[in-house]
């Protein structure tokens, strides 16, 4: 019987994968039949925006409009169909999501995932075919202004989390569309900078995340960037569309430009861009609409190319809105709140508890002066780029009543004032910078007769924006005065950093003993961070970039090639990014790629791999156990790098190959083993243009931060 079940269950399994076959062909077919019966306008009027976030259908063969909307920090309310005004709806107050950097800083995949369910139902509820979410551009430069919305410097960890927040807005019958493709690493003249970027740094340090969401994510769209990359428009190179996307990767799926991102037609059709979207017509003058149909009228573009385009086109329209059993979603629901939570709850990092002040010991305190004008501001909105009308936004001031309110009085003071708009001139903005000692000598006030003072600083997000860089690592609005202040009145003052990006945080981590960093970290952000100060949550969240000491130790500036000279910035350091330079280059950072404390201890041990020596097409499996020796709840994120000592090539000092984040209670052991495979060791040889693992020593690192290693394990490869 057990036999025959165990046959019947293999036959269905194999059944189940031929019947997907078997639906994408018929899929094809009946897609192939759509477009013979197209005529040419038709097909052309598919391939540009008829209004600001949609293309058009074919409403004579039932084919509806590609609607879609922005991310990544959740569903934007609607606007105007052919304007950015709000169009005023009652029913489009969505769940505001933590930012990419906090997503990254859970280091848990589980955490993108649902991420990405809440994004896709909620763009059910909207009826939105296409999500321009997520945005996962390596974080190369520190002061870029769309780091908060980018995930990491590291390309493993971002490939990881990609994966699954494309996989969870798939889940719904949403497209994902992966962006910026490619290198769109700063903000300062993204419309016309050429980044130069060897092709080794491309496929090592630039391309895994877009390859790994569209090969195991199977990305139903993909945004062309804003820059040139290598002397071509992304919209239209050849190199970066035709042969890695389409050709190498496979995808099946459809090119979007970013908005305005187009600048010619012939070379943009044939090389690679499917669908060109805008921000203002008239749209039948754009450049894939009556200039596209004259070029393929003359022979300039072959009407194959076209064809080709539409078939994308039609194949993600048929994987969305024309699916079968095409969810109905939801919106601002309870369980999207609870998703909210948990990714917030699992982002913030404890940066220093020295004195162990947190988690705050509630009997002990009966006054605290929450202080700073971030305790009191919401993060949805803000600057340039996309936001969320959010449901509600807990604000810090009102999670820590929400959760200290009974047992202590709570007072606030602003402390500074957040002078800077991103609409602003620098002449209009000046001044932002100073602090303001009236507004100060009222926090002091407050934190000398307080108990415990919790200071919220960080920027916000007029502050980092999308079109702009930040011109320095400082802190703003004069905070680092509001600090010193505080600190000096009261002891027992903790440090909440509320920020996207790395900051300046040395006078901070030489000074005070208690500092957690926070993110935009969505609708329930308030709650987790007071739930993390109360400890009814455990930190668990590490950094998902370097903090430098200092802005010249970043490659971009000890080379010297931030923002670029004239129109053209080379990525000089190459493979070197984030902790890869700091630590081949011997450079202390401020605090380094992977870091974060809990409240617990955790002690890890027995690390070994399975074999000595492997042939290059094995995985290596590496085991270790993991004992929580604390006395509370905890999760700690233990990372394994693998470093090549002897190479034909430099190769960093050591690169992230697996992570896992496990949770235990006190005294609890776990053995946890991570797969890596040793293809996954190669390096991209631009000589023979592959990958190349090459034999002999590599050596596996286990840490809690990449530089906090306590063991390691040598292996060979034949
Ligand atoms: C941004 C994209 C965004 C698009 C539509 C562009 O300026 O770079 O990320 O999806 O606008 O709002």
């Amino acid at each position: 019987m057990k036999y025959t079940i165990a046959c019947f269950m293999a036959f269905c399994v194999a059944g189940g994968v031929s019947a997907q076959n078997k639906s994408e062909v018929a899929l094809k077919a009946k897609i192939n039949g759509i477009v013979s019966k197209m005529t040419l306008e038709e097909k052309i009027e598919m391939l540009h925006g008829n209004a600001l976030f949609s293309s058009a259908g074919v409403s004579r063969l039932g084919i509806p409009e590609l609607t879609c909307d922005d991310g990544p920090l959740g569903v934007r309310e609607e606007i105007k169909r052919f304007d950015w005004a709000s169009a005023n709806w009652t029913t489009d107050s969505a769940t505001f999501l933590p930012n990419g950097s906090a997503i990254a800083a859970t280091w848990n995949p589980v955490m993108a995932n649902r991420y990405g369910v809440v994004i896709g139902e909620e763009a059910n509820a909207r009826k939105k075919n296409v999500m321009l979410a997520p945005a996962f551009n390596i974080c190369r430069m520190p002061l870029c202004g769309r780091t908060y919305e980018y995930y990491s410097e590291d390309p493993y960890l971002n490939s990881q989390l990609a994966v699954q927040s494309v996989k969870g807005i798939q889940s719904q019958h949403v497209a994902a569309c992966i962006k910026h493709f490619a290198a769109n690493n700063q903000e300062l003249n993204r419309d016309s900078v050429n980044t130069i970027v060897d092709e080794r740094a491309l496929r090592e340090i630039y391309f895994p995340a877009f390859k790994a969401a569209v090969q195991q994510g199977n990305a139903y769209t993909i945004m062309s960037a804003y820059n040139k990359l290598n002397g071509y428009w992304c919209s239209e190179n050849d190199y970066l569309l035709n042969k890695v996307l389409k050709n190498e990767w496979g995808f099946k799926g459809a090119v979007i430009s970013d908005w305005g991102g187009v600048h010619h037609t012939v070379a943009a059709a044939n090389n690679g861009l499917d669908i060109e979207m805008g921000s203002s017509g008239p749209y039948d003058q754009w450049y894939f609409a009556q200039p596209l149909l004259k070029a393929v009228k003359e022979g300039r573009v072959p009407v194959k190319t076209i064809d080709d385009k539409v078939r994308r086109i039609l194949w993600v329209i048929y994987h969305t809105s024309m699916s079968t059993n095409h969810p109905k979603g939801s919106i601002a629901t309870a369980a999207h709140a609870k998703a909210a939570y948990d990714i917030a709850s699992e982002s913030i990092v404890l940066l220093k508890n020295d004195n162990h002040l947190l988690p705050l010991k509630a009997g002990n305190i009966k006054s605290i002066a929450v202080i700073g004008d971030n305790a009191v501001r919401t993060f949805a909105l803000g600057g340039y780029g996309a936001g969320v009308k959010a449901k509600y936004e807990v604000t810090a001031l009102a999670g820590i009543k929400s959760r200290f309110g009974k047992i202590a009085s709570i007072s606030f003071a602003q402390g500074y004032k957040a002078n800077y708009l991103a609409s602003n001139s620098d002449e209009q903005n000046r001044g932002y910078d100073q602090p303001d000692q009236k507004l100060i000598d009222e926090a002091v006030a407050r934190a000398k007769t307080s108990d415990v003072a919790i200071l919220c600083i960080g920027s916000n997000r007029e502050y980092e924006s999308e079109g702009h860089d930040r011109k320095s690592l400082e802190l703003p609005f004069g905070e680092q005065a509001l600090v010193n202040a505080v600190s000096a009145v009261n002891p027992n003052t903790i440090i909440v950093i509320m920020a996207g990006a790395p900051y300046d945080l040395n006078d901070i981590k030489k000074n005070n003993h208690a500092v957690v960093w926070s993110w935009f970290n969505g609708s329930e952000a308030g709650n987790a961070l007071a739930d993390v100060l109360k400890g009814v949550v455990n930190p668990s969240g590490k950094l998902p970039f370097t903090f430098p000491v200092s802005l010249k130790d970043s490659p971009a500036f000890a080379l010297n090639t931030y923002p670029g000279k004239g129109a053209t910035a080379e990525y000089k350091e190459g493979i070197l990014v984030g902790y890869r330079w700091y630590d081949t280059k011997k450079i202390q950072p401020e605090f380094p790629f992977g870091y974060g404390l809990s409240y617990t201890d955790f002690s890890v041990n027995h690390f070994s791999a399975d074999k000595t020596t492997y042939g290059k097409n094995e995985t290596i499996r590496a085991k270790f156990t993991i004992k929580n020796t604390g006395s509370r709840y905890g999760a700690e994120v233990v990372q394994l790098y693998v470093s090549d000592p002897v190479c034909s090539v430099l190769r960093p000092e050591k690169e992230l190959k697996g992570f896992k984040k496990i949770f235990l209670n006190p005294d609890e052991t776990k053995i946890v083993e991570l797969d890596v495979k040793v293809s996954d060791l190669a390096f991209y040889d631009e000589g023979k243009k592959s990958w190349n693992t090459e034999a002999g020593e590599y050596i596996l690192q286990l840490g809690n931060s990449s530089r906090n290693i306590s063991k390691t394990v040598k292996i060979r490869v034949k």
